[in-house]
């Protein structure tokens, strides 16, 4: 069993600001890190500290090839599919208040060149005892769900961030949806909780529902049972890539075979470390990390 995960890989440029820019408002940050990101690439991070060693499949502008794809390299991750461009890499615009919340704004750059000839080109290479996983940052996601699900590859889904796009996608293929509850009400319309999952169970009654809560926790749900997960406490230093630590570190689990419960607390655990530092892929802690801080944790 392989994983390859189809996904964005980003600059990011964090600004530490007092408080998100208002309309019409122009404000100034003291602190810029340039640094690396991207849901795909983060969750390739994520799979690989959490002891994976995945495939990356996507696009980046060839100047960036030493910080992305590099980085990629260094933590293990296989980046034989991972393409250049002459566009530029997609890149973020990330503010962090002193909260350490963020909002991002995303320019897909070479994330949104992946064309269905390249989707071909990495797909053959794969079949029906790989896994593929997900996010919503690159073009061609309803020509690669179809391809892969004919190949019988087993896909996991982050539909972050949410679009108008996720209507066009065939959901139905899906094994695995882990999102957050902006994501559930856009898919959905609820707003509520139960409702979020009980209105995906409906559409989609073969799919596997991972909802993350933020400071509530992560519910889980598939037509057979319900989970629940509360959060472990850490001091809140920058959110970015919780959700990609998470998601990262729940794949794992489960593909090492740890049960839902088990694989809930322990990426929860490893997000709760991921909010505790700024940035993105950086933020990501070592299995190791994350398995010393449940044991101190439970102290
Ligand atoms: O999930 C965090 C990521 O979202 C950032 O790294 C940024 O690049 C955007 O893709």
């Amino acid at each position: 069993m392989r994983i390859l995960n189809f996904g964005s890989l980003n600059v990011d440029y964090i600004y530490e600001v007092e408080h998100f820019v208002l309309p019409g408002e122009t404000i100034s940050s003291d602190h810029l890190t340039i640094t690396t990101g991207g849901k795909g690439l983060n969750q390739s991070i994520a799979l690989s500290k959490a002891g994976l060693t995945p495939f990356h499949a996507g696009a980046i502008g060839k100047a960036d090839e030493g910080m992305l794809k590099g980085l990629l390299d260094s933590n293990g991750v296989n980046t034989e599919f991972v393409e250049m461009h002459t566009d530029p890499s997609g890149h973020a615009i990330i503010q962090v208040d002193k909260h350490g919340q963020n909002c991002i704004i995303l320019f897909g750059g070479a994330n949104q060149q992946i064309d269905e000839e390249f989707v071909d080109k990495v797909l053959e290479n794969f079949n029906e005892d790989d896994i593929i996983l997900l996010q919503n940052e690159i073009s061609s996601i309803a020509y690669i769900m179809q391809k892969a699900y004919l190949k019988g590859m087993k896909i996991y889904f982050n539909p972050s961030p949410a679009s108008i796009k996720l209507y066009e996608y065939p959901m139905h293929y899906v094994d695995t949806i882990i999102l957050n509850e902006v994501e559930g009400e856009q898919l959905t319309g609820e707003s509520n909780i139960d409702n979020i999952l009980d209105s995906l169970l409906k559409k989609y009654p073969e799919i596997k529902v991972v909802l993350t809560l933020g400071e509530d926790g992560v519910a889980y749900a598939d037509k057979h049972r319900c989970e629940y997960c509360g959060i472990y406490e850490s001091s809140v230093i920058d959110t970015t890539a919780a959700g990609d630590t998470f998601t990262g570190y729940f794949i794992s689990c489960i593909v090492k075979g740890m049960d839902i419960k088990n694989s809930l607390k322990f990426a929860s655990a490893a997000a709760a470390i991921a909010v505790s530092k700024l940035g993105a892929a950086c933020s990501i802690p070592s299995l190791k990390e994350v398995e010393e801080f449940i044991i101190k944790f439970n102290r």
